[in-house]
């Protein structure tokens, strides 16, 4: 029977049996929903954002970036806050806690002004869940100085943070707006007001795509549409930087983070894990696949990180952070060479159309043999023809070759030589994760 390692992990304070949560959104909208997540297994959930009146919600409210074969790979939605009476959800997340006492149960809330938010503070607190979630990021609020207004004004989040902690003892966790270039200045701003942990990304405004009848940004609604956030595998990578760029910063050692944006399966989440983030929430893939993914979360996690040496998560929480450097620190002196394994190649020449349109013209090309033969004095070793072939372990990373010693300082070619083989293990081990 394969190996487990232990999934449970700390959060403010709580012991969470995994780092698997809903993010806040229709997916954790009522205690059935939350309910049924729990039951498959999740470590918890944040609850759909709370406001005290109900927003009015247009229809269609979604679409999706599709690319060739895929079902959709980011999901562009223009939904509010609850649609559900504001003492209902209070009595549903009361409920939640009572009959799910071990698992994390956090309230979303977004005020309209300061006594708004340290009401609702307040309210969420009564109901004995276990933190509050301050939703300064949802880039669709159809009032001003709502979501991701406040999240990108760092006057209006110390206000906002401070008032939800005149009304709650509990830890407060802001969530950031990605719809800005620096996260760091308003993670400091909420954290310095009062806030105890951070969680990003919310949606990235979008236009997702036009209609090309109406001259309309989809989705249509009565020939019109507006920009709105989007969400979804698609924007995992924004949303991983964003969480690196948070876990560096040395203002905020220590603070938790929580992770969200485009996590479909265990190796999404582990990603965000190994930059820092102590759990992670998701909401697009349920909205695809349903809440039964979280099974398959648990079991890869856990295997992998058994198979791996780790006995428990917290020892893998930001392991990957010291590998990511400034550009301008990355080793620029050698270049790795493709090698084509012939067995394996289709002849689909993918690989030399890339090279020749669209990199260093360093593949040759038999039209009788349909052989595609690496130029090695040519190519540069970007490797754009494994980015593009088809065929898993067809093109691999091969031989390295260290550029000319007056290229460079002198003294690090030899050191460099020295350590060829062991380098190349090292340059090449990463290519395990493709
Ligand atoms: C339809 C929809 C509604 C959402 N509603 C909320 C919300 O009420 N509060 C909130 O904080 N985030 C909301 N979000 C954002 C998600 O919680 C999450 O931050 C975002 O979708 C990125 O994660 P994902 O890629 O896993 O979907 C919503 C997202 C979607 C798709």
């Amino acid at each position: 029977m394969a190996k487990h390692a232990d999934l449970s992990i700390d959060f403010l304070g709580f012991k969470c049996e995994n780092p698997f949560f809903l993010s806040s959104s229709p997916v954790s909208s009522s205690y059935d929903m939350c309910a049924r997540f729990l039951d498959a297994g999740g470590g918890g959930v944040f609850y759909k954002t709370l406001t005290t009146t109900i927003p009015e919600e247009c229809s269609p409210r979604f679409d999706a970036q599709r690319k060739e074969a895929t079902p959709f790979i980011a999901f562009k939605n223009m939904e509010q806050t609850s649609d559900k009476p504001y003492q209902e959800n209070l009595d549903m997340m009361k409920q939640l806690k009572e009959d799910y006492p071990n698992k994390l149960i956090i309230g979303s809330i977004m005020g309209m002004d300061e006594d708004n938010w340290e009401q609702m503070a307040r309210d969420v607190t009564a109901t004995g869940v276990d933190m509050i979630e301050l939703n300064f990021s949802c880039p669709q609020m159809t009032y001003e100085g709502m979501g991701s207004d406040v999240g990108a004004n760092l006057e209006l989040i110390d206000t906002y943070v401070k008032a939800a902690r005149r009304g709650s003892h509990l830890p407060l966790i802001a969530k950031m707006t990605p719809n800005v270039e620096k996260m760091e200045p308003s993670a400091e701003a909420a954290i310095k007001a009062g806030a105890n942990g951070l969680s990003t990304i919310n949606t990235i405004k979008s236009i997702t795509g036009l209609d090309f009848d109406s001259y309309t940004a989809l989705p249509v609604i009565n020939g019109k549409s507006s920009i709105s956030g989007l969400s979804g595998k698609a924007t995992k990578p924004i949303a991983l930087r964003f969480i690196a760029n948070m876990a560096q910063d040395m203002n905020l050692q220590g603070v938790p983070i929580s992770g969200i944006g485009g996590i479909e399966t265990w190796e999404d989440a582990a990603e965000f894990l190994m930059l820092g983030a102590r759990n992670v929430q998701f909401t697009t893939s349920v909205m695809q696949y349903g809440y039964r993914i979280v099974e398959d979360m648990i079991s890869g996690l856990s295997i992998y990180l058994a198979e791996k040496g780790f006995e428990k998560l917290e020892d893998f929480i930001g392991i990957a952070l010291k590998n990511i450097i400034p550009a301008d620190d990355l080793e620029r002196d050698f270049k790795i060479l493709p090698q084509i394994n012939y067995d394996k190649c289709v002849g689909c020449a993918r690989c030399y159309v890339s090279c020749m349109d669209g990199a260093h013209q360093a593949i040759d090309w038999d039209n009788e043999k349909r052989k595609p033969t690496i130029k090695e004095d040519v190519c540069v070793g970007c490797q754009l023809c494994l980015q593009v072939c088809p065929v898993y372990d067809c093109i691999t990373p091969g031989k390295v070759l260290f550029k000319e010693e007056d290229q460079f300082g002198k003294g690090s070619l030899s050191e460099w030589k020295e350590n060829a083989s062991n380098k190349r293990d090292i340059i090449v081990g990463m290519y395990d994760w493709i």
